[in-house]
């Protein structure tokens, strides 16, 4: 299977994700280490990373080094973006050094992924690795997996996941509010109002201001922080509020089904959005979504590669 670029869900067709879901469960299966799979093709990952990053940094990287592929890491801090050079110079420059065949690109803009992918002078396969409040295609897709994992290759169909928390600012919900239907999923965001897009009603998914309306119906949740450096000056956050009506606590996760789990993509706030006793309880999948994100980046590397032959 090849796929050309990586920048929305929406650019993958259900084959393709039923493709990269599959080859990443076999990853998870045999757990390959560094250099086990010798590659054909040798493939370069140029790592390109205008924004703070630690879990999908290094597991595009540690997926890389399992496929056997070399790395090239960029970011802003500490390169010429520092300067002032231009994300198509950046990318002409990286073209003209390392010759990447593909591009991992997180950038605080929404879309400058697409705008890369789609330029005349673009030479190589671009994966969204964050683009803003936008997308983060590779992290809903590690989400699904580590559902399926859970439960069942076969076991997400009827199953309902609550996103909880920022969803207007994350990218994280923005993705899994279109993937996980696509694999029979209801999904219900949970936010108070100002904390929930404007067109939420185009997103096809429900929609809930009352966390404990809807906690003991959910087979899932998943937790996002509160992203306080996209929030606008004038923006005045209730924290205690916030913790009050909208956190993981011990009290609310008693009242999850017997098999529900919690979710959480990183980086947490303990005691904001996700009490210490549950992110670190037998519910919490936080530390297998990110065991699952280097098997389904390794999936997602090796489709690109083949794509670029
Ligand atoms: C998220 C991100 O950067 O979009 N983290 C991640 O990639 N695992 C979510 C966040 O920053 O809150």
């Amino acid at each position: 299977m090849s796929i050309n670029h990586l920048v929305s869900i929406a650019d993958l067709s259900d084959l393709q994700v039923d493709s990269l879901l599959a080859r990443a469960h076999e990853f998870a299966d045999t757990t390959p280490r560094r250099g086990d799979l010798g590659s054909t093709p040798s493939a370069c990952v140029q790592m390109l990373f205008y924004e703070d990053s630690t879990r999908t940094r290094t597991s595009f990287e540690s997926a890389a080094a399992r496929l056997g592929y070399s790395t090239c890491l960029v970011t802003a801090s500490g390169s010429s973006v520092a300067k002032g050079e231009s994300l198509r110079d950046t990318v002409l420059t990286l073209q003209a050094s390392v010759d990447p065949t593909v591009l991992v690109l997180r950038h605080p803009e929404n879309g400058a992924p697409a705008w890369v992918a789609q330029g005349a002078w673009c030479e190589t396969a671009v994966v969204n690795a964050g683009d803003g409040t936008h997308e983060h295609p590779t992290q809903a897709l590690l989400d699904a997996l580590t559902l399926q994992r859970q439960f069942g290759r076969d076991g997400l169909a009827g199953r309902h996941i609550a996103i909880v928390g920022d969803i207007v600012r994350s990218r994280v919900a923005r993705s899994n509010a279109l993937l996980l239907p696509r694999l029979g999923m209801k999904v219900t965001v949970v936010a108070p109002p100002e904390m929930l897009p404007a067109d939420i009603a185009e997103w096809g998914v429900g929609s809930s201001n009352d966390l404990d309306g809807v906690v003991s119906e959910v087979d899932a949740v998943m937790m996002l922080r509160i992203q306080k450096e996209r929030m606008s000056a004038a923006t005045r956050l209730d924290t205690h509020a916030f913790h009050a009506a909208y956190a993981m606590t011990t009290e609310r996760a008693a009242r999850l089904r017997p098999e529900a789990v919690v979710m959480h993509p990183g980086p947490m706030n303990r005691g904001i959005e996700i009490s210490d006793e549950v992110a670190d309880g037998p519910r919490s999948l936080i530390v297998q979504q990110v065991r699952n994100g280097v098997w389904l980046r390794m999936a997602v590397l090796e489709a690109l590669a083949v794509g670029r032959g």
